[in-house]
Order: structure tokens, then C-alpha cells, then sequence
């Protein structure tokens, strides 16, 4: 799979994604209402969902980002996570949305919780666009606000890639 594929099957549809971001937002805005809530978004994978959620809040925001490490080229997780960018603000008693493109094993999820955990945020929740609920490996993983569960299949698009490619594909397409 190292050449670039031009047509990449689709999976889930532009439309399919703005109606289920919105959904994602409503119940997001239900919660917290005028409370200001952080966002913190994983890199790289997050950036479009997270873009496309925070246009969605009505209630004040911060933006943060977390670079976690990935699967470099491979398609199958490693279960190592890595920090390689941190946040730039303190959580301490602030309300808390991790933003996660997918969630497949669930280990960067888990390591993630712990690892905001200990900055004592006020509430801390999680919203996930894709969920690979049959993969999932990590022990009593709550994620709050689930986009879509998906079989066990490798996607990219909207920002997933595949050894870099196909962040910016507008839909979500299969690869395997
Ligand atoms: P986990 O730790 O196994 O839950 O994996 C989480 C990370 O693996 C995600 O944030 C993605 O970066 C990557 N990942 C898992 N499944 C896929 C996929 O189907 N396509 C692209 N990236 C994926
Ligand atoms: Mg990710």
C-alpha cells in the first residue's frame, strides 16, 4: 500500500458526517450550556473533526491540542503512546472535551484520560467520531459522545491517513 490510490471507496458520506457532527454538538450544547468548555483535539487525526465541531458549540471555548503518537506506517496499533506536543494552558478545575478522530483499541484513548486525569480538569468528557467498538482492547473505556460505530476496517479521510495520505479527503473511505 505505499503507492497513493486515487479512488478510495466511500465508507461514510459528506452528508452522512455534517449531520452526525451536528448531532454530536447538540448534545454537547445540551450539557454544558453556557459553561466554558475546553477542547482538547489529538493531532493529526482530530483537525477536521474538531474543526467542523467547534464551529457547532454555542457555549464559550478554548482550543487545545495533544500530539499523540500513531501507528506510523503500520495499520495495526502498537499500544505505545507517545506525547509528542502538550497543552498550553492548565485543565485545573476546567470543563474538559477530548476530541478523538477514532478509536480503535482504545489504549491512546485510556493512556489520554489518565494522563488529563492527573491535571484535575473540573469534568472531563469524550467524544469520539468513529468507534471500533469490536477492537477495542482498553478495560472500562467511557467514551461520552460516539459519531458512528464502525466494523473493523482500516478508513482514512476526514482526517485519518494512511502513512500520511488522504487527511484532507472530504469523506470516509475504506482502504483494506
Ligand atoms: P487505538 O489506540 O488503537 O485506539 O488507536 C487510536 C489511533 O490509531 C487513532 O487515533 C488513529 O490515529 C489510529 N487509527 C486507528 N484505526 C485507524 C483507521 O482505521 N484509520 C486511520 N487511523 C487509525
Ligand atoms: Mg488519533
Amino acid at each position: 500500500m505505499s503507492t497513493y490510490k486515487k479512488d478510495i471507496p466511500v465508507f461514510l458520506t459528506e452528508a452522512q458526517i455534517k449531520s452526525k457532527v451536528k448531532e454530536i454538538a447538540a448534545e454537547i450544547n445540551k450539557e454544558f450550556g453556557d459553561e466554558e468548555v475546553t477542547l482538547i483535539g489529538t493531532l493529526k487525526g482530530s483537525f477536521v473533526f474538531f474543526a467542523d465541531l467547534v464551529r457547532e458549540l454555542k457555549m464559550p471555548t478554548r482550543c487545545e491540542f495533544l500530539g499523540v503518537s500513531s501507528y506510523g506506517h503500520q495499520t495495526t496499533s502498537s499500544g505505545e503512546v507517545k506525547v509528542t506536543l502538550d497543552l498550553s494552558a492548565s485543565i485545573n478545575d476546567k470543563n474538559v472535551i477530548l476530541i478523538e478522530d477514532i478509536v480503535d483499541t482504545g489504549l491512546t484513548l485510556s493512556f489520554l484520560l489518565e494522563y488529563l486525569n492527573a491535571r484535575k480538569p473540573r469534568k472531563l468528557k469524550t467524544t469520539a467520531f468513529l468507534f471500533k467498538k469490536v477492537a477495542l482492547k482498553a478495560k472500562d473505556l467511557t467514551i461520552d459522545y460516539v459519531g458512528f460505530e464502525i466494523p473493523n476496517r482500516f478508513v482514512v479521510g476526514y482526517g485519518l491517513d494512511y502513512a500520511e495520505h488522504y487527511r484532507g479527503l472530504p469523506y470516509i473511505g475504506t482502504l483494506d
